[in-house]
């Protein structure tokens, strides 16, 4: 295998096979240019960056994770991060998920979030608790009517019978995909020695697992936090207690449960699970830009990522993302104009899924993240948690987008 040298902008590149180099432009776009093998391709596309780079204003070469020959470019394609995830029976379209999120992934959003680029979104969690089954809230969770498939319902729960019991009534009901809730540290949750606190308890958790797995034909996931807390990072140890259940995926969110979601999620524990385990892994936590997705995926070595709060008021960022991974050019983010139109057709979808009541006070914390950073929010906010009608709150929310685009000059600052 040879070497290429590229000149971009008067400065020497060296590139070796299984080498990849970000160069960015003043414009703010970057271009990956990645030299799996010929180096005649290299110097091709190092050509076009030259060529379009004449503003170019930083290189950035790296090795290229996961390239070990010249097969690569046969099973692996021309970028490792465009890949296809599967879990059991189902191809994904990409490897972007939605990560679950009590009281914000409901089926409006999910939907959204697919239609704008996520290969899958995770249901909110269910209770594992019959008694609640019936209520109004649990039926809407489970209500899965139009969306894109694989439907996957998360599950909660401590008790092995109890948590195979809610596995089979959330597959009789049309859940595809059943994934164990093991990583959420909320207080209700805990209290019950559910979500994290179950990490604590290594025999339980393969209780659990092989107890769900056993009970549907549907393939099982599991989402884990690294650890009970910094002292006690057992994720390693479940992950192959998962493996060894058959769980077909598992998403690790990098914090423990005592860490809540304070500091900046690690990595390091998502890598070494990957080298641990034969099963795809789907890195998740603070996942904020495609950068940094492309760059999870690079340090981890995961097959997917999974994002949470970066997607709130903000459903393109899947499709943003999905573009730099493939492309890698970052796209500009939509309009005023094409984030109004988003916005009003998710907010009509809630008044659908909700009815008015609820629906308008569910639309408020998306209103929320969509107007957040944009001049007179905060006012604009203020006033629109006030209504109770969906006629007001349409009227209101679609004078603000209008305002914003005809760039009236708003005095509040956000
Ligand atoms: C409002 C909210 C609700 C959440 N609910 C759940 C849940 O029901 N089940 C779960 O496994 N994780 C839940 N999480 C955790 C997320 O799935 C995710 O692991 C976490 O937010 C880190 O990812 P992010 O940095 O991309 O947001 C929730 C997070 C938030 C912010």
């Amino acid at each position: 295998m040879e070497e290429a040298t590229l000149a971009i902008e008067g400065e020497q590149v060296r590139l070796t096979p299984g080498m990849a180099v970000t160069v960015e432009f003043k414009t703010g776009k970057r271009r990956v240019i990645e030299y799996f093998l010929s180096p005649v391709v290299a110097v091709w596309a190092g050509g076009f960056a030259g060529a379009a780079g004449l503003d170019v204003i930083r290189l950035y070469p790296r090795p290229i994770k996961g390239y070990h020959s010249p097969l690569s470019l046969i099973y692996g394609g021309l970028s490792r991060y465009d890949k296809n995830m599967r879990i059991g029976p189902y191809h994904l379209p990409n490897n972007l998920i939605l990560a679950p999120m009590a009281g914000v992934t409901d089926r409006p959003f999910r939907q959204l979030c697919k239609e704008q680029g996520a290969g899958m979104a995770v249901s909110e969690m269910v209770t594992s608790n019959s008694l609640l089954w019936g209520s109004a809230k649990t039926l809407r969770r489970a209500n899965h009517e139009g969306e894109t498939e694989p439907k996957s319902v998360q599950i909660a729960g401590a008790d092995p019978a109890m948590m195979a019991e809610a596995a089979r009534h959330n597959v009789d009901n049309g859940a595809q995909i059943i994934d164990i809730n093991m990583g959420c540290p909320a207080k209700k949750v805990c209290h019950v020695m559910a979500g994290s606190a179950l990490l604590q308890n290594e025999m339980l958790v393969g209780r659990i697992l092989d107890a769900v797995v056993a009970a549907v034909d549907v393939p099982v996931t599991l989402k884990i936090r690294t650890g009970w807390d910094k002292a006690h990072r057992n994720a390693v140890t479940v992950a192959r207690i998962a493996g060894q259940a058959g769980i077909q995926a598992l998403a690790v969110h990098g914090r423990t449960r005592a860490c809540g979601y304070t500091g900046e999620a690690e990595y390091d524990t998502l890598a070494a699970i990957k080298a641990a385990i034969n099963i795809p892994v789907i890195a998740n936590g603070d996942i904020t830009t495609p950068e940094k997705a492309r760059f999870v995926l690079d340090y981890t070595g995961a097959d997917a990522v999974m994002i949470g709060r970066a997607a709130q008021g903000r459903p393109w960022l899947f499709r943003i993302v999905d573009h730099y991974l493939k492309t890698g050019e970052l796209l500009p983010d939509p309009s005023v104009a094409e984030i109004r139109q988003i916005m009003l057709n998710h907010l009509h979808r809630l008044y659908d899924f909700y009815g008015e009541r609820t629906g308008v006070h569910m639309a408020r914390k998306h209103i929320s993240w969509y107007s957040k950073g944009q001049p007179g929010g905060a006012a604009f906010r203020h006033a629109v948690n006030r209504l109770e009608t969906i006629e007001e709150q349409l009227a209101l929310t679609r004078e603000f987008f209008d305002r914003l685009e005809s760039g009236a000059d708003l005095e509040m600052a956000a």
